[in-house]
């Protein structure tokens, strides 16, 4: 019956999520800030020599999806001209809903962390989904490092760690290698499948479900929030939707 009942929500979020995709136009689909979130590394800032992105920034987040985004069009070009393909848009589209509705700012409220006017961009290490997020955007991109997909060397980037917490994170290639190896070796095997040329669109949503589902492992059994355990169901259906509704456009 759970069973049942998982698809049926599945599906009915993706039939909502396709109407309202009729009624808009493609550029609503943007993630919140796409266009003021860093497109390549040089966007960041520099220090000693390194570019030092803060995952606790929301666009510094994002920046990351972009330049994943940007660096890997070429691997789905064969599917359709402009990127829309891209698989990997699931993610950011999930971190901009996250974003939109609230759920990376401090729900403690002890900070103005993620509130307006305050600090609006803040992502809060005491958010849930802030700290499941992150094992799907730094250690993703730090595969992508690795597999070489992004022309820079892990040792030419500084990822900062959050203001507490800093146990609970990994934050370059080794560290995460050695903190949570199924969720690197996950998607590096998505990387490498998306970089060989016989690579189809099917396999690739394999990879990509494999690699995702080994990113939560870690995360949900670490950060517990039993208001939320529902919410995690119906986040992962959001993805999974977000797929299903891009592989049909
Ligand atoms: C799409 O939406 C954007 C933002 O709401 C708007 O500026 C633009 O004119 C719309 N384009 C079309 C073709 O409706
Ligand atoms: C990737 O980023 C570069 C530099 O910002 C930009 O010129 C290019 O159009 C982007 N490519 C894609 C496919 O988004
Ligand atoms: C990779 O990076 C090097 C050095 O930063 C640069 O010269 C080269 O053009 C880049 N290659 C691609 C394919 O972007």
């Amino acid at each position: 019956m759970a069973f049942l009942a998982f698809w049926a929500w599945a599906l009915v979020g993706c039939l909502a999520a396709a109407a309202l995709a009729q009624d808009s136009n493609l550029s609503t689909l943007y993630p919140p800030l796409w266009d003021e979130s860093p497109e390549q590394f040089s966007d960041y800032r520099v220090e000693n020599g390194k570019y030092i992105i803060d995952p606790w920034v929301f666009t510094d987040r994002m920046g990351m999806y972009r330049i994943l985004l940007n660096q890997t069009a070429k691997y789905f070009a064969k599917f359709a001209p402009e990127n829309e393909q891209n698989i990997l848009w699931g993610l950011p589209l999930q971190h901009g809903w996250q974003y939109r509705s609230g759920r990376l700012a401090d729900p403690t409220r002890r900070t103005d962390c993620g509130y307006y006017p305050g600090d609006t961009l803040c992502i809060s290490v005491d958010s849930w989904w802030a700290d499941i997020n992150y094992y799907l955007s730094v250690p993703p991109f730090l595969a992508a490092i690795d597999s070489g997909i992004l022309n820079i060397s892990s040792t030419q980037i500084k990822i900062l760690p959050p203001p507490e917490d800093e146990a609970k994170f990994c934050y370059d290639v080794s560290g995460c290698q050695s903190f949570v190896p199924e969720i690197m070796d996950g998607w590096r095997a998505f990387f490498q499948y998306m970089q060989s040329p016989s690579s189809d669109f099917e396999g690739l949503l394999k990879y990509l479900w494999d690699a995702h589902t080994s990113s939560l492992d870690y995360p949900v059994s670490v950060f517990v929030d039993s208001r939320n355990n529902l919410w995690a169901h119906f986040s992962f259906l959001f993805l999974m939707c977000v797929h299903v509704y891009i592989s049909c456009m």
